[in-house]
């Protein structure tokens, strides 16, 4: 029998031509090692930093360290029915959180989904977690006030829209207060809030959102919750989750509120899931890359240009010091990447100063550019008064003989202090923290009794609403102050007819 070379050859060819190449080897993984929420898995070869892939049970995992020969992949889910041995595939994506209108008033996790017990959300848009930054060209500077209603805040450190301020103090200081009395006061202020709650007890955030609800705050509010009892993965991803959400409306013009509360606990858990994956521990056993853990999260925070819409997303990250200690590695570093911090004390709380804040330790870099000109007017170096005052205070102590000018300064301060005392879940409109201040800056403070004060102010409030409504408005209108003889007179006569109490 001979060989015809053509047919062969031809043969060939053809072969070659129907020849596909569709291995898919490097797409499906096998599971060598698993304990702790983490999983180690051979033969992922494709798989990119961060994406998420899909264990044989359904259980979704992100892969993190991708090393020669294995890939370290977190588990986001129950991880007990997991076993060495098993597939685990790529999915091609990134972990993506759904966004939209849909999810005000919800609470969810930081995997969207509800766990406030109200059925799905009917959400049709989803937003990657990992976002870019929005660059130089698209952010304008800060230029509108966030007002929050709290008095110390807006007078001393005010926060404008698209800033970052750090809230930063011991346990127990009245941090959340300050998040929740500022969320309140967006009522009608054209925001959206979203709240993430970080390893905080269930019952604390059940708490929280009851209050949002009592208050009518919940219509405009999201609150993301990754409580004490999920795994580390959630909590690390929470803040994530909660830009992503915000970002969604800040893209479409819109000015968003993200409290991070707190990223002391996000940094916690992102040192046990690092240590896990046996990343070399750092500075108190941190990783080396927790400053990027927390910079890349608050640099989305932004005021956008004109052009991209206008839109702004404000961040409030907080975090929690060990005994006032601000100079420690994840205060140190929050402190570096906002244009800002309150610090809140706890001596000043426990003698009674609530909001607790440190005037002397407390900067808000922009958010002065942003203040209505009425309150940069009456407040301007109220921040510095109150600093002399603590130091004028502690030297008083020692009983020595005062002069005049010192005793009215000292007078002065008491009262100040007093006037940036606040309650809870009372959040002020400007245009009467305007009142309030211009009435002690003027003096007309001087001569009612510390004691008087807070009834002073709600009267001053309560006269001002029945009797001077054309002064409220044309500041809350035009951000200046009225006449000043028509506001002069307008305390005196409520001065006069102020009972002193006995
Ligand atoms: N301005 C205020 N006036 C009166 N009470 C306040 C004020 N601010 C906070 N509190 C009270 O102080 C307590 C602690 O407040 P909060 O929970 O806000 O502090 P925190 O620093 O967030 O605490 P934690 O460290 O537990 O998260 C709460 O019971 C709260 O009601
Ligand atoms: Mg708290």
């Amino acid at each position: 029998m001979s060989i015809k070379a053509e047919e062969i050859s031809a043969l060939i060819k053809q072969q070659i031509e129907n020849y596909q190449a569709d291995i898919e080897v490097s797409d499906v993984g096998t599971v060598i090692e698993i304990g702790d929420g983490i999983a180690r898995a051979h033969g992922l070869d494709n798989v990119m930093s961060g994406e998420l892939v899909e264990f044989s049970n359904g259980v979704m995992g992100l892969a993190q360290n991708l090393e020669e020969t294995n890939v370290g992949i977190v588990i986001l889910g129950p991880y007990t029915d997991i076993r060495e041995g098993d597939q685990v595939k790529r999915t091609g994506r990134i972990m993506e959180v759904p966004v939209g209108e849909e999810l005000l008033g919800r609470v969810v996790n930081p995997l969207g989904q509800p766990i406030d017990g109200k059925g799905p959300a009917e959400t049709t848009k989803t937003r990657p977690i990992e976002a870019a930054a929005p660059g130089v060209m698209d952010r304008k500077s800060v230029d509108e006030p966030l007002q929050t209603g709290i008095k110390a805040i807006d007078a001393l450190v005010p926060i404008g829209r698209g800033q970052r301020e750090l809230i930063i103090g011991d346990r127990q200081t009245g941090k959340t207060t300050v998040a929740v009395d500022t969320i309140l006061n967006q009522k009608d202020q054209d925001m959206i809030c979203i709240y993430v709650a970080i390893g905080q007890k269930d019952s604390t955030v059940r708490a929280t959102t009851e209050v949002f609800r009592r208050y009518g705050a919940l219509d405009y509010t999201i609150v993301v919750s990754a409580g004490a009892s999920e795994p580390a993965p959630l909590q690390y991803l929470a803040p994530y989750a909660g830009v992503s959400m915000g970002e969604e409306f800040m893209y479409n013009g819109k000015h968003v509120l993200v409290v991070y509360d707190d990223l002391s606990k996000q940094a916690t858990a992102y040192r046990e899931l690092s240590l896990l994956l046996k990343r070399p521990p750092g500075r108190e056993a941190f990783p080396g890359d927790v400053f990027y853990l927390h910079s890349r999260l608050l640099e989305r925070a932004a005021k956008l240009s004109d052009a991209k819409g206008g839109g702004s997303l404000t961040a409030l990250p907080f975090v929690e010091t060990q005994a006032g200690d601000i100079s420690a590695y994840i205060p140190t570093n929050v402190i570096s990447i906002t244009d800002g911090q309150i610090f809140l004390q706890s001596d000043l709380f426990f003698s009674g100063v609530r909001p607790a804040i440190n005037p002397g330790l407390s900067v808000s870099r922009v958010g002065g550019s942003a203040q209505i000109k009425a309150m940069r007017k009456v407040a301007g170096t109220l921040r510095l008064d109150l600093a002399s005052y603590r130091e004028l205070e502690s030297f008083a102590q020692f009983g020595s003989d005062l002069d005049k000018a010192t005793q009215a300064k000292l007078n002065r301060g008491a009262r100040t202090v007093e006037v940036l005392k606040q309650g809870l879940h009372k959040p002020i409109v400007v245009e009467k923290q305007v009142m309030i201040i211009y009435s002690l800056v003027n003096g007309y403070l001087d001569d009612v009794a510390v004691e008087d004060i807070t009834r002073f102010e709600a009267e001053l409030f309560d006269y001002l609403d029945a009797n001077h409504t054309d002064i409220l408005a044309k500041i809350r209108e035009t951000g200046k102050l009225a006449e000043s003889e028509q506001m002069n007179q307008a305390i005196e006569n409520f001065k006069q007819q102020f009972v002193v109490s006995q």
